[in-house]
């Protein structure tokens, strides 16, 4: 098994077949990947509009395309790059201009290719988050913009991505074992990878409402807003342009 879907040493997941498995609950707004859908949006206010016709955005390790309708409704033309071919094929559905079967580390374009370049959710089910930080880096154009969000290298994050959200049987809580707190991402080391690429990301904390989390619980919400929180120690979100 390559080295690429989270075969570390002492790590055994396969992330990849995770989200293969997963692959029919995407868009399910009670699914087990729903809580990505509420930080997609969130992932959405940090994304400037397209500034000419044909703009385009590289959405790293897009899964089933969560942030597609966000990207298309920015004016960008969206480029997909997962490795699990059955989320691309949903992000086919969710309007990626054209998806790529590709290692987040290893990307397959240009060096300056895109406008913008997202990736959500994806540095901490990586071995190696900082080479994919540069690979964004890379494939971005001076000027552009990077977006990256992730879980911080905390106790706190271990104890909520873990603990709890695994662990507490609400409707969009993850299976066991999605996440491997040894692959949560140090913050001050992901700003100076990116900042060796030429870009300067701040950081921003985000969290779900707490009210909505009670009231989707409870079935009466669709989808929690996820909000900007001061403490960037459990969820984050990096975002800056290119020198
Ligand atoms: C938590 S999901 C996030 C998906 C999407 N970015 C979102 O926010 O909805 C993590 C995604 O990373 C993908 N992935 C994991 N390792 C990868 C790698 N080395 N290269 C490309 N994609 C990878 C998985 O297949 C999965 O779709």
């Amino acid at each position: 098994m390559s080295a690429h879907n989270g075969h570390l040493p002492g790590i055994r997941k396969d992330f990849i077949s995770d989200y293969d498995g997963l692959a029919g609950q995407w868009w399910d707004p009670r699914g087990a990947l729903a809580p990505l859908g509420w930080i997609a949006r969130a992932r959405a206010d940090y994304v400037p509009a397209a500034r000419h016709d044909g703009a385009l955005l590289l959405d790293i390790a897009c899964g089933g395309g969560l942030f597609g309708p966000h990207a298309v409704a920015k004016g960008y033309r969206a480029v997909g790059a997962d490795l699990s071919e059955l989320s691309l094929r949903e992000a086919r559905r969710h309007g990626y201009a054209e998806t790529v079967r590709a290692d987040a580390a290893g990307l397959p374009f240009g060096d300056a290719s895109f406008d913008v370049v997202t990736a959500g959710q994806c540095l901490e089910h990586v071995p190696d988050p900082f080479a994919v930080v540069a690979e964004a880096c890379r494939v971005l154009r001076p000027g552009g913009t990077l977006v990256v969000d992730t879980i911080a290298d905390t106790r706190a994050a271990r104890f909520v991505s873990v603990t709890l959200a695994e662990n507490v049987p609400i409707p969009g809580h993850p299976p066991r074992g999605t996440h491997d707190h040894r692959l949560f991402v140090n913050r001050e080391r992901l700003v100076r990878a990116a900042r060796l690429h030429g870009v300067e990301l701040r950081l921003h904390g985000l969290r779900p409402r707490l009210r909505d989390m009670a009231r989707y619980a409870a079935g009466r919400l669709e989808a929690v807003r996820i909000v900007r929180t001061k403490s960037t120690s459990v969820l984050y979100l990096g975002a800056g342009t290119k020198k």
